[in-house]
């Protein structure tokens, strides 16, 4: 467990890094035409302005939230987790309608792939995993104090949901240039600064 502890948080960050940058540039160069949101809003818009737009907000503010803790502080901790915390709801709640949606929704099962259904479970589950982590973290002295026994597994390191929680948080970056997050990278931010768009009615 410990050379497995050690793996998670010493090397295999780097692994990560690396299969996540080499990865989307030669996504890029290589697919250029598979580089996309891929979005299914079209095929069933129901539900999707109000779970997309949390789940979007949660996300995007969790992850800066985690850059500026593991940057300024060495880990998410301080404000950016409090940050998390609350982003760790949002993303619980906007991306669990989306995971029900693309499992329940006949149109948006059949016309996802794995790696679909595959990032968003896994984005839940890394909301919550953070979310059971930090309840746990917070509520130990009170446990350790009143049910010891409950709590040996967890001293002796054989159950460690910050260990998982970081390794499927790598996970997802490694896996990233192989699936729709690659959209990330190209942050539609030219819309913001972009001259409006002149309509013209056919009359
Ligand atoms: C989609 C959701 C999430 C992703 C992809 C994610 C990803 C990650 C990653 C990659 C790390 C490792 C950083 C490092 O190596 O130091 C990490 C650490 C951490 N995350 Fe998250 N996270 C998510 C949600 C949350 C939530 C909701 C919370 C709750 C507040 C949270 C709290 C933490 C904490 C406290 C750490 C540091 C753990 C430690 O020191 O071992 N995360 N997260």
């Amino acid at each position: 467990m410990e050379a497995f502890n050690t793996f998670i948080t010493n090397i295999y960050p780097y692994i990560a890094v690396t299969i996540f940058l080499l990865g989307s540039w030669l996504r890029y160069d290589h697919g250029a035409y598979t580089w996309r949101a891929a979005s299914s809003q079209m095929l069933s818009p129901r539900g999707m302005w109000f779970a997309s737009n949390v789940f979007h907000i949660g996300i995007i503010f969790l992850i800066l939230a985690h850059i500026v803790g593991v940057v300024a502080f060495g880990s998410v901790s301080d404000w950016p987790l409090t940050v998390s915390f609350v982003c760790g709801f949002l993303i619980l709640i906007g991306g669990g309608y989306l995971v029900l949606r693309r499992l329940g929704n006949v149109r948006v099962r059949i016309t996802s792939n794995r790696s679909d259904t595959l990032v968003i479970a896994l984005l839940v589950l890394m909301a919550i995993l953070g979310l059971v982590m930090t309840e746990m973290k917070d509520m130990a002295p009170y446990v350790i104090e009143h049910y010891p026994d409950a709590m040996e597994p967890y001293l002796k390191g054989t159950v460690d949901i910050a260990i998982l929680h970081r390794a499927l948080g790598w996970t997802i970056l490694a896996i990233f240039p192989f699936t729709r997050l690659v959209h990330i990278w190209s942050i539609p931010l030219g819309y913001l600064f972009r001259r409006y768009q002149l309509v013209r009615a056919r009359r």
